[in-house]
Formats: C-alpha cells, sequence, structure tokens
C-alpha cells in the first residue's frame, strides 16, 4: 500500500465525518470542511510520506469495507479496536482514549448534584 499511495502521489483516508471533536465538518464560503482531531493526525501522516491528502466522508458502516476493498488506503474515525473487527483489519496502536466525560459542581453541593439525573428541572 505504501508503494502505492507514494507512487500515486496522494494518501486516500476515509472517514465518519460525524463525531466532534474528532472529525466533523464545518463549512467556509459554502463548502464543506473536513476537520477534527483525527483529520489533523491524517493530514500530518500525509505530510510526513510527502503525499497530498485525500479525504473520504462515508458513514461509519461503510469504512472497513472500503478499507477492504482498496477504496481507501487508511481509516481514521475514532474507530476503537474491538476483537471482530481486528479479525478482518489491522489497528495501530491507541492514540487517544476517552476516560469518561465530567460535570463539576461547587464542593458544598456534592451531595445534592451527584448525577445527570439529579439535574433534571434545576435552573
Ligand atoms: N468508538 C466508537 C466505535 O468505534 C464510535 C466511533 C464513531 N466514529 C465516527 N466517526 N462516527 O464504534
Amino acid at each position: 500500500v505504501l508503494k502505492k499511495i507514494k507512487k500515486s502521489g496522494e494518501l486516500v483516508v476515509g472517514t465518519s465525518a460525524d463525531y466532534p471533536p474528532l472529525e466533523f465538518t464545518t463549512s467556509e464560503n459554502g463548502k464543506t470542511k473536513y476537520v477534527g482531531v483525527d483529520v489533523e493526525l491524517a493530514k500530518d501522516i500525509a505530510k510526513d510520506l510527502g503525499v497530498k491528502f485525500v479525504i473520504k466522508n462515508m458513514s461509519f458502516d461503510s469504512l472497513l469495507v472500503a478499507l477492504e476493498t482498496g477504496k481507501v488506503d487508511m481509516v481514521i474515525s475514532a474507530m476503537t479496536p474491538t476483537p471482530e473487527r481486528k479479525q478482518s483489519v489491522a489497528f495501530s496502536k491507541i492514540y487517544y482514549k476517552p476516560s469518561g466525560e465530567y460535570f463539576l459542581v461547587n464542593k458544598r453541593d456534592k451531595d445534592k448534584y451527584n448525577s445527570i439525573q439529579s439535574l433534571e428541572g434545576q435552573t
């Protein structure tokens, strides 16, 4: 694949740009722009290889087929390496591990607001 990438001069990357802040779209002068942490990472990889960065946006479910059929050279889409997926594709090392989301309250309220549910109906 690396040979093919160098020869064609472009790295074709598949993503499902519906997952901010990792991959999503913005509109600039009516043009769709692909942005996010994953997009930047893929751009850097293309830059390191000295080739053009080409992004192909598709549904999350189409990504693995696109990779297996060579429609894209690599996938970057916040995809979790599950045992099932590992049977058909090769994952890189983990570069980002979501560790959970939090909200913060004043310490004196810690027993009052201790879950998302406890915030319900509060103004
Ligand atoms: N990490 C989850 C998974 O691998 C969700 C990823 C969704 N990514 C996306 N670009 N929509 O199933």
